[in-house]
């Protein structure tokens, strides 16, 4: 209760400063938090709108103080809002879910009104232009987290003394969910710790502490996560979408001891979306879209991975990410390296970048895994994926960053020969060369790098359009076996 009950606390006590007859809205009011702010928001004297996904919770919700109820699997919460308060909207949201009803909030609060982003259970808020306040009335915006309102003792002692004295005399309930005879202590235990490794992972959206732990690896890109079982993420959302999120802030993430199955490997990585194969790299027959990337000591010079590279960028659609787990590898040697190209692409001069914008180029699969096939399966191979031509700087589909887009299956700009650029016809290939050399020699700048270390079990998630990966090729003739799905992405623009 601790936890929820501070959450609860500083949300009451401290964010806003409340006036009888104020009205909230208060979404997932009947999770851990929702109960116990929804309780005291009534000795308040508020009226609290709550937001529920079943008709379930929504009577629980009642029961706990709520004065209205919507139900957001089938209400348009800011228009119920509009429709209870005359228009005016709340004063105050408090909002636990995110991504799904950010909007909603913005929409709901009135003029000058305060919106509390206190956790994202449905999945992080996509980034947004701040001009959009300034249509939605002026609210004012906070992400708080509990840490920063208990920092100081004393406010914590005042915080929790309150928080207690409403429990101990009843004004605030606290719902037990079970009860142990003493006989059942070590089931109990048993009990205590798996919900504690589930709460540790949705406590976020409920009060706002930490999910999992995040340390960031350097300042260019790249965290490690602990606390985390990839295979919970299989089915569950709220943990998903927090891993998503990670991926997207810090472009690859790292995870140790994921003992998972193929079929879960294959599993986790289908709920980023559909996988594929690899044309000249072998899958796994039984679990379609998992490649496998296995160097032995007879097949020591069978190597493609060790040259800066986006996946798949061949593909009319290249892989949006991909989900790679090291099943055995080198006592020493054999790490991978990642380079953030959307810092690569911020950090070109500015005349650079002008000269880039509007260029587009190829990518070849002939050129790079065709090289050393005999003329016609080289042939065939470019006949069945012919090269694809992208922009140069490219936007990442999500979060609409500049990324720098060229890697070792670029081949030649399509559209650098203009009057503009080239005086005389022997202008154009040197400099062309010249420019295209530069640019993907930028993936090779260590500020823009990570460099991860591999065992058996520790898996790598990266974001296929914003980085580049090169697997370091130092260890002698041995096994270092790598399993790879590969997620579909879309065209880049
Ligand atoms: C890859 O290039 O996708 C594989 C990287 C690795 O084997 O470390």
């Amino acid at each position: 209760m601790t936890m929820r009950g501070l959450t609860s606390a500083y949300l009451m006590r401290r964010i806003y400063d409340y006036k009888p007859g104020d009205t909230i809205l208060l979404h997932a009011a009947a999770g851990g938090v929702g109960l116990i702010v929804a309780q005291w928001a009534k000795l308040l004297g508020l009226t609290v709108i709550g937001t529920v996904s079943s008709e379930t919770k929504a009577e629980v919700a009642r029961e706990h103080g709520c004065d209205y109820i919507i139900n957001y699997s089938t209400e348009n919460i800011a228009k119920r809002v509009r429709e209870l308060t005359d228009g005016v909207g709340v004063n105050v949201v408090l909002d636990s879910v995110g991504k799904d009803t950010f909007e909603a909030s913005l929409d709901s609060v009135k003029r000058r009104g305060l919106v509390v982003c206190v956790g994202t259970s449905s999945g992080p808020i996509p980034p947004f232009n701040p001009h959009i306040l300034g249509l939605k009335g002026s609210p004012y915006l906070t992400r708080p987290a509990l840490a920063d309102y208990i920092a100081d003792p004393a406010e914590k002692a005042a915080l929790a003394g309150e928080l207690f004295d409403h429990v101990a005399s009843g004004r605030i309930r606290i719902e037990t969910n079970q009860r142990y005879g003493l006989e059942d202590t070590a089931q109990a235990h048993r009990d205590w710790n798996r919900a504690r490794r589930l709460d540790r992972r949705s406590s976020s959206s409920d009060d706002g502490t930490l999910i999992m732990h995040i340390e960031q690896l350097t300042h260019a890109l790249g965290a490690e996560i602990s606390g985390v079982k990839l295979a919970d993420a299989i089915h569950d959302d709220g943990l998903f979408a927090e891993l998503r999120g990670a991926l997207l802030k810090h472009r690859v993430i790292f995870l140790r001891d994921q003992d998972i199955s193929r079929a879960e490997h294959v599993a986790f990585a289908r709920r980023f979306g559909e996988l594929e194969d690899h044309p000249v790299a072998g899958s796994d027959p039984e679990h379609p879209g998992l490649v496998r990337i296995y160097r032995t000591p007879e097949q020591p010079n069978d190597r493609y991975e060790n040259s800066w590279h986006s996946d798949t960028t061949w593909r009319e659609a290249p892989q949006f990410g991909a989900v790679l787990r090291c099943v055995e590898c080198p006592p020493v040697g054999g790490d991978t390296m990642w380079a953030n190209m959307v810092l690569a692409y911020e950090r070109l001069p500015e005349h650079v970048k002008a000269e880039i914008a509007d260029l587009h180029a190829r990518h070849s699969i002939e050129a790079t895994f065709g090289a050393v096939m005999p003329i016609e399966k080289r042939l065939a191979l470019k006949a069945q994926y012919p090269d694809a031509e992208h922009p140069v700087v490219r936007t990442h589909p999500e979060t609409g960053e500049k990324i720098l887009y060229v890697n070792v299956f670029t081949t030649h700009f399509t559209n650098f020969h203009t009057p503009a650029r080239v005086r005389y016809g022997a202008d154009a290939n040197p400099g062309a060369a010249d420019l295209l050399r530069y640019l993907i020699s930028q993936a090779t700048i260590p500020e823009y790098q990570v460099r991860w270390r591999w065992k058996p079990n520790s898996v790598a998630i990266w974001d296929n359009s914003a980085t580049q990966h090169y697997a370091v090729m130092d260890y002698p003739p041995c096994h270092r076996k790598m399993e790879r799905a590969g997620i579909i992405g879309s065209k880049p623009f």
